[in-house]
Order: structure tokens, then sequence, then C-alpha cells
């Protein structure tokens, strides 16, 4: 079922769990997301960034996907279908494409500017029923395209942008996307806890999910986290499963070179990330 992901996080938050946003590529990775959270009995994110959504030829292309497969496989629990660190541009086409959910990523703005961007969006976004996030400080590395510096956020800053009407809202705490280097020195709680009591009971976002210690992960949700993001695991997960299953010469064997036969060790193990995900952020049967 298609919602803005507003109830789903205020849930969450008020119960001391996480609703994961899990990032997707392609038919597999949307099919694998859907049917573990529906397994699962737990709601879940669909995390578009723009790259990913220019690899599967557009927006409108992507929300006619989700809206079709949530139909037809009869998913009833809460999904959302989320732009992940949007343009300002990048948010009105999945306006206009039909997303629940969008994320203006204007933590690279002035202050003034990223203040007066997202005000317009929280506007334009609550007129149409789609939630909305935003960004403070940055997330450090890659994703897509969009580079970080990693800088921790400003509470004060955070408490401006959580003013203005933003459903939910990602504080740079130290955290990184992709893998985490060795000498990474972990997740700044204190800047946490600082956001967390400007921002009262704005649900927060935890970006670069992948790796983070589970003694972490518990403490974030414990200090006001309720949206975990995860990506790169997912996609270490699928090129794992397929490297086993090419170089066990699978895919030579009979009609191992069926498209749906090499991708479904790949499938398969997204789909035991997810749960392994779900059960770890506390969202199964909180459908
Ligand atoms: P990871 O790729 O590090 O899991 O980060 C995902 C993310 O934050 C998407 O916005």
């Amino acid at each position: 079922m298609l919602v803005s992901a507003t109830e789903m996080l205020q849930k969450a938050r008020a119960g001391k769990y996480a609703v994961g946003q899990f990032n997707i590529n392609n038919l597999e990775w949307t099919k694998a997301i859907l049917l573990t959270a529906q397994e699962l009995n737990s709601p879940v994110i669909l995390g578009v960034s723009e790259g990913a959504g220019k690899y599967m030829t557009g927006f409108g292309t992507v929300a006619a996907m989700v809206k079709a497969m949530d139909e037809s496989l009869g998913i009833t629990v809460p999904v959302a279908l989320h732009l992940d660190h949007g343009s300002y541009e990048g948010c009105y086409k999945c306006i206009k494409a039909g997303f629940t959910s969008i994320m203006f990523d204007g933590s690279h703005f002035p202050i003034d500017e990223n203040v007066a961007k997202t005000t317009e969006l929280v506007n334009v976004a609550h007129g149409l029923g789609l939630s909305i996030e935003a960004e403070v400080g940055s997330i450090g590395g890659e994703e897509d395209g969009v580079v970080g510096a990693g800088e921790c956020a400003d509470p004060n800053e955070c408490k401006m942008i959580a003013d203005l009407g933003v459903d939910f809202l990602a504080a740079g705490i130290g955290n990184i996307h992709g893998k985490y280097p060795e000498n990474w020195a972990g997740l700044s709680f204190e800047t946490l806890a600082a956001v967390n009591e400007k921002v009262g009971d704005m649900p927060l976002v935890l970006h670069g999910g992948t790796g983070i210690p589970d003694d972490m992960i518990a403490k974030a949700i414990s200090l006001g986290v309720a949206k975990i993001n995860v990506n790169t695991e997912c996609q270490l997960s699928f090129q794992e499963a397929t490297r086993a299953y090419i170089e066990a010469g699978k895919d030579q064997q009979g009609k191992g070179f069926d498209p749906r036969k090499l991708l479904a060790p790949g499938f398969e193990a997204i789909k035991a990330k997810v749960k392994e995900k779900m059960e770890l952020f506390g969202s199964v049967n909180k459908a």
C-alpha cells in the first residue's frame, strides 16, 4: 500500500524502533524489498537516488513500476516511495511522477537558501499529501554523485529546518555513505543527543546505514532515529551471491544462463539482508 512516510515514522519514533529505507536499482531490488516487508509485516521505504532514477529511465518509470508491483504482489504493509538526496529540480520531477515522499538535500546551500527552498518544497509536498525529509550537516562519502564532507550538523540549524514543517530530518553525525574506513571515529552521539533535544519528537534519519555496528544502531534509535538508510550492504550481498553463482560455473550448467536463474541468488541475498536489517531495526510486525 503506497503511502507517505509521515505516519510510519511518527509511530516508529514513538515506539522506539526504526523503519528501513532500502535503495532500489531495478525490478529485482524492488520485488525483493516489497516481498520481504510483506512477509515480515513491516513498513518500508523504497529509496530512489537521482542516479538510480536516471538508470531506470526516469522517475515516471520508477513510480509506474512500484505502483503496479505493489498492486500485483498484493502488498498491504505501508510502503513509501521516496526520493533520496533530491535536488530542487529532482523533487519537482518526483512530485509530478507520483512519488509519495521526497528528500530535499539542501545541505550544500548556505543555510538561508536551504531554508527558502525547503519552505517552498514543504508547502508543495504537503499540499499534495507527500512527506518531506531535509538535511543539515552532510553525510560523508559519495552516493551516486552526491558527495559530502561529513561535517556534523549544527543543532540550532536543525531546529531552524525542523520548524519549517519537514516531516523527518537527516542530521550529519559522522555517518558516511558506503563502507566505513578502518579509522572511522564512530557516530557522534553527542551531536545526535543535542539535535534530538532541539527538535522535540521529530523523527531523525540515519543515512549511511551500511556497516554501522548493532550497538550503535540501538543507541541511535534510543536518541530519536526512526529511519535508517541502507544501500551499499544490499549491493554487496547481491554482488557476492552473483559472483558465487558464476564462479561455481552454474551459469554454464543447463539453462543456468537464463537471466531469471542468473539473478535469483542475488535476489535471495537482498531479501536476506533486508530481513536482517528489519529485525535489527525492530520494524517487524509494526505494519
Ligand atoms: P549506505 O550505502 O552507506 O548504506 O547509505 C545509504 C544511504 O544513506 C542512502 O541515502
